[in-house]
């Protein structure tokens, strides 16, 4: 081991390095370093070939460019200049030979490559290729590079790839960048390079140029704007919206009308049916709130305008009679939203009830009903959100559990909250017919209806103890244990132990073994719900829910091991010093 301080340092005997031969001498900061001997004449590079970590010194070299023997990246030993794409340059140290001794110049260890690594994690995203997503990922991370500046880069590609390659679809990338972002935030190392490295590994593909969309040539009101969007989203005109819509942006008191106006556009009754128009506006507008307009406007615009705009086939009966059912409640709609909340709540397990039975007039009448009470908003969004978890906590796993359809109807309900939010009352409470409609289009009948209020079936934990019960749990899930999962969480909560630490360490489970990446929007949505239905009595079943969730889809591709790949690389390890010492 070499002491290393800024300035030269004696690495090694001229000696020790045969003509034609190499040498890796290892700092006291654990970086390794290769020395080359080209016919007397001495290079220090970094060890660790930039594209996976392989060390350089049992490479090849000839005319005074060394080859990695493992993919055969080639460098330029003086400067470190890569002659493959791909891949990053190779780090160089000045040598001085003094008195039959090497010595090298190494400066301190203050990040300097920022710029580089958030250009590399570009490149990745271009090609897809995982692997440089991730490394560049944990470079930043190592570089305490905050995420947002590493979600700004996903974002900005994100924006180009839909709006040059992607359909209304690409809402699926928006949701897991955002909520692979959300994730992230509350882990730190392995997980959050899990949660970050998944989020971007979304966004990535091909991302062409196209002709700069012009704004509108003027007079452009506001007013003009807003009809013609109606227009074009009822004819299905996706180019016309979008001009609209960038146009609009012209002006910055559009800002918030945009949202507003895209929100108003997928909520027609033609869109029943859709649920992911509601989360992928859910998306789109906690990217402005994070990111602001500047970096979110061509995302938001190019998808925003897919979705107002996308092709609906003809619908079948029973989409028929909720249109039709939709339609005939507009002017309901119009006096419930226009009026303030009443004061007193509403009979949340009938409106249950009658969500999950088969009969959409039902279910809609019971919304029109909450309307027509002028029951508060945010309750009735509770109810939709903890109605989805209990039926996740009960839906038998013997065939088939339906846990895509599930899923949906909870990120679906818990989307609504940005909705009210940014959409306001009118679009919620249209908003509710659609999560309605999907509880309904669903009919997963073998799951009974079970009352909100009614307190839970008592759990069934052999733990006695809080760290026992999280290591218990996390084991049933592991162990792909569905049928014992869920008894085992009640019993957990029932003994009053930590719900959120609980919760914590399940999404851990889920990150590292699983991929996790199908589970990581449903996980960002229990992390937000867990925290605001407290006191509810069927708040349990959100983890109830998640854990039956996470052992039931559980694909075991190791996610850690590349997590740690990639962590061990950016500290510096060659692969060798991982995997052979
Ligand atoms: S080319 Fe060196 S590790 Fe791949």
């Amino acid at each position: 081991m070499v002491s290393q301080k800024p300035g030269f340092i004696k690495v090694a005997s001229i000696a020790d390095i045969a003509s034609g031969g190499s040498k890796a001498v290892t700092l006291d900061d654990k970086r390794s370093v290769a020395l080359f001997n080209v016919d007397g004449r001495i290079y220090a590079t970094n060890n660790q070939c930039p594209h996976m970590g392989y060390p350089l010194t049992r490479g090849t070299v000839r005319h005074g460019v060394v080859t990695c023997d493992w993919h055969g990246r080639s460098f330029d030993l003086e400067g470190g200049g890569c002659f493959m794409t791909g891949c990053d340059d190779l780090e160089t140290f000045p040598v001085e030979l003094r008195n039959g001794e090497v010595w090298i110049g190494v400066e301190s260890r203050e990040y300097k490559r920022k710029d580089k690594h958030l250009r590399l994690l570009w490149e990745g995203l271009l090609r897809s290729d995982e692997w440089t997503i991730a490394k560049a990922i944990a470079l930043l991370q190592a570089g305490e590079v905050p995420e947002s500046e590493i979600a700004q880069v996903c974002l900005r590609h994100l924006g180009r790839h839909v709006t040059t390659e992607g359909g209304p679809d690409a809402g699926l990338k928006v949701s897991s960048l955002i909520n692979g972002i959300k994730v992230a935030r509350q882990y730190r190392g392995e997980e959050k390079l899990i949660a970050l490295a998944g989020a971007a590994r979304a966004t990535a593909g091909e991302a062409g140029q196209r002709k700069p969309i012009k704004p509108l040539p003027p007079p452009v009101t506001w007013e003009k704007i807003d009809a013609l969007c109606r227009v074009f989203s009822r004819d299905r005109m996706v180019p016309g919206i979008e001009r609209c819509l960038l146009t609009a942006r012209q002006n910055e008191e559009n800002n918030d009308r945009i949202l507003k106006l895209l929100y108003e556009c997928v909520v027609e009754d033609h869109f029943l049916g859709f649920p992911d128009n509601l989360t992928s506006m859910a998306y789109l507008s906690q990217s402005v709130s994070e990111f602001g307009w500047e970096r979110s406007e061509e995302l938001v615009c190019s998808l925003g305008s897919k979705l107002a705009g996308r092709r609906r086939s003809e619908p079948q009966l029973f989409l028929r009679v909720a249109i039709d059912t939709m339609k005939s409640l507009a002017p309901l709609i119009d006096t419930a939203s226009a009026e303030p909340a009443a004061a007193q709540g509403y009979d949340e397990d009938a409106f249950a009830q009658a969500l999950v039975g088969t009969d959409v007039k039902k279910a809609f009448e019971a919304v029109a009903d909450v309307l027509k009470a002028g029951a508060p908003f945010e309750p009735v969004i509770d109810s939709f959100v903890l109605l989805a978890a209990d039926r996740m906590a009960r839906t038998p796993v013997n065939v088939n559990s339906g846990w895509p359809e599930l899923t949906t109807e909870l990120n679906l309900s818990a989307s609504l909250r940005t909705a009210y939010k940014h959409g306001g009352k009118k679009v919620t409470a249209k908003a509710f017919f659609h999560t309605a409609y999907q509880f309904f289009q669903d009919r997963w009948l073998n799951i009974p209806f079970r009352a909100l209020s009614q307190a839970l079936e008592p759990g069934k934990l052999e733990a006695t103890d809080e760290d026992s019960g999280i290591a218990e749990i996390c084991g049933s899930i592991q162990a792909l244990s569905v049928h014992n999962v869920g008894p085992k969480v009640r019993g957990y909560l029932d003994a009053g132990f930590n719900g959120e630490r609980l919760l914590h360490e399940m999404g851990r489970v889920i990150l590292k073994d699983d991929t996790g990446q199908s589970i990581v929007p449903t996980l960002a949505s229990i992390f937000e719900e867990w925290e605001r239905l407290k006191g509810h009595p069927a708040r349990n079943q959100l983890l109830v829910g998640l854990a039956r969730y996470a052992a039931d889809v559980r694909r075991n591709k190791n996610s850690q091991g590349f997590a740690q790949t990639a962590l061990r690389f950016a500290e510096g390890r060659t692969t060798v010093d991982v995997y052979e010492k």
